[in-house]
């Protein structure tokens, strides 16, 4: 049911609206198609059924999930080819394989030998099929194994040899791409992703043990690669709604960030010419990913309720637990920013933020709501 306008809706509330991430979703979907490969949309930013479905359109295909939590809740909702993209703890191999043992195809990731002794033993106790990947490391951001590194195929060998496993294929996030502050050098590390994570693959086929598929990504190297040759498939989620640090890294267009927390002006504190408003760390989230980046959006900028251009000089440069401090700059006055009225925030870090709601808000362009959809958090 449609409701005009948000007057009436509660604070703080995660607004999203609807076209622009329709048209989000339709730039990176033809971006995997013009680079020849299939998208694997990674839905731990939505955790949402009706967006996850709008990102595999037409055919729900295959997705990403960072949870076991997502795993379940998309299984349930008929998704079936389901990558869970973090290494396994080796007690979780048993809900991976319950899971599946309803029909979903739950693939589990991985990078050392006693993993993938667990993933193995574990299959082979059920009789299960499970398919494991291989995480790469292409830039020292997080886990994985080094394309050259000895053990990928101590690791590699563990899963061949077990009845039970398939290896899928090796996979990669080259998160090092955030830090990248150029066009020209996330092109590069779009290329380093690519080419180290073939690689891997190579290493993988030279030493006997086939490796079907070449999984990588994240949303500013997908943007940014000119070629993925070798590459079987591409992993992206943030793209889906955009945020403040996408937008410093030059992958987006302020005006395509679908996701904005409304908020309700509480106080103002004249004497230190401040604006509080109810939406602090709960509500944005302390992510700072824009601190480094040339413009630093504090906790995020504003915009009216209408949404629209942010407001010049408007930051949320504080946050406590539930309040959000903004600076009134020297050109603006308390009687444009009344008590009870409406702003909204524009997050630096979508993911992080989405995380602290329930639902969203889907409105269109002229701030109706259409939907609320929900969403699921933990674990
Ligand atoms: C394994 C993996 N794949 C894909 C992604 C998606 O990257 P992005 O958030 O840049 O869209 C992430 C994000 O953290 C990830 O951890």
């Amino acid at each position: 049911v449609t409701t005009t306008g948000l007057a009436g809706l509660p604070t703080p509330c995660l607004l999203l609206d609807r076209d622009r991430m329709q048209s989000n979703i339709d730039r990176m979907t033809q971006r995997a198609h013009a680079l020849d490969v299939r998208l694997r949309p990674h839905v731990k930013t939505c955790k949402s059924i009706e967006i996850a479905r709008l990102m595999t359109a037409p055919d729900r295909a295959a997705i990403t999930v960072s949870t076991l939590r997502e795993a379940e809740y998309f299984a349930a909702a008929g998704f079936t080819d389901i990558l869970y993209a973090v290494s396994i703890a080796p007690q979780s191999v048993a809900r991976v394989l319950a899971l599946n043992a309803g029909g979903a195809n739950v693939q589990v990731l991985l990078d050392a030998p006693e993993t993938a002794r667990e993933v193995a033993a574990g299959a082979a106790a059920l009789g299960q099929t499970l398919h494991a990947w291989i995480e790469i490391d292409v830039d020292g951001h997080r886990a994985g194994l080094a394309p050259d590194d000895p053990l990928l195929i101590d690791v590699a060998r563990v899963l061949h040899a077990a009845p039970e496993v398939r290896l899928a294929g090796v996979l990669t996030h080259a998160g090092g791409a955030y830090d990248c502050r150029s066009a020209i050098a996330l092109e590069r590390h779009a290329e380093q992703e690519r080419r180290r994570c073939v690689r891997a693959s190579r290493n993988l086929a030279a030493a006997g043990i086939p490796c079907p598929e070449v999984s990588v990504g994240s949303t500013p190297t997908a943007l940014s690669a000119s070629s993925l040759d070798g590459v079987t498939e591409l992993r992206a989620g943030v793209y889906v709604f955009f945020d403040l640090v996408q937008a410093g890294l030059g992958v987006c267009g302020i005006e395509d960030i679908a996701l904005s927390v409304l908020t309700t002006v509480i106080s103002h504190n004249r004497a230190q010419r401040r604006l509080i408003v109810d939406a602090g760390a709960l509500a944005l989230s302390k992510d700072r990913g824009t601190a480094e980046q040339s413009r630093d959006c504090g906790y995020g900028l504003l915009m009216g309720p209408d949404g629209g251009q942010p407001i010049p000089g408007l930051r949320v440069a504080a946050v406590n637990q539930e309040h959000g401090i903004i600076e009134l700059p020297p050109q603006s006055d308390f009687a444009d920013f009344p008590i009870g009225s409406h702003l909204r925030v524009l997050p630096n870090h979508a993911c992080m933020t989405a995380a602290a709601y329930d639902d969203y808000h889907v409105i269109d362009g002229r701030g109706d709501v259409l939907a609320r959809w929900s969403r699921c958090n933990g674990w």
